[in-house]
């Protein structure tokens, strides 16, 4: 018990690192919360300060990912990947350090499931490619490769237990974007473009 214990605390702690809002704050001393979607996430970093401000995001958030996960792995082997895994989403959702209002947990999930299992990865990756190349919906990639977390593992791993941890992962990220299913069902999302203005 100890060990999941550390587990769950460093991750969260590591989790709570949320680098959209870091770099905004230390880059241009603004709160990256105020501007665009208002998501401290990979898409609305890129969406509102650009490429290389993002590129600083995607290593930063990918590392706590990774730090956490290979404490999970090193203190209970794949079983405390997964459990460092959804807490290190929780502190990215609900930092500690940054008012509780984080990101959708996208980035450090994709992270998680690689380090998981990359084939499981692999199909979540494969959707959301395929969902965003036809719409240019990021959210909509995001959630079809939430959606398909469940099935996956269920599939690979036959496991009750980590099948109700990767239904309750993905219930959480699809129900994070509740308001992108709104915009998608009014056909008001953000359309992803590689070209746009940085917003700040
Ligand atoms: O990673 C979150 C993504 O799925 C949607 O981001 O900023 O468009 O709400 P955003």
């Amino acid at each position: 018990a100890g060990c999941a214990i550390v587990t769950m605390i460093c991750a969260y702690l590591l989790g709570s690192l949320s680098f959209a809002i870091i770099v905004c704050k230390l880059t241009l001393g603004r709160d990256i919360r105020d501007y665009g979607s208002g998501n401290a996430g990979l898409t609305n970093a890129y969406r509102t300060m650009g490429g290389a401000k993002t590129g600083l995001v995607l290593l930063g958030d990918l590392a706590k990912a990774a730090a956490a996960l290979s404490i999970g792995g090193a203190l209970l082997g794949p079983g405390g990947k997964l459990l460092a895994g959804a807490f290190v989403i929780l502190g990215h959702v609900y930092p500690l350090y940054f008012g509780f209002r984080g990101g959708k947990g996208v980035l450090v999930g994709a992270m998680t499931l690689l380090l998981f299992d990359w084939r499981i990865f692999l199909v979540a990756l494969g959707l959301f490619i395929i969902a965003v190349a036809l719409t240019r919906w990021v959210s909509l990639g995001s959630i079809l490769g939430a959606i398909s977390f469940p099935f996956t593992m269920y599939y690979f791993y036959r496991s009750p237990l980590y099948t109700v941890v990767a239904v309750i992962l993905s219930g959480a990220v699809i129900y994070l974007h509740r308001s992108n299913i709104k915009r998608i069902l009014a056909g008001k999302e953000n359309k992803f473009t590689l070209h746009g203005k940085p917003q700040i």
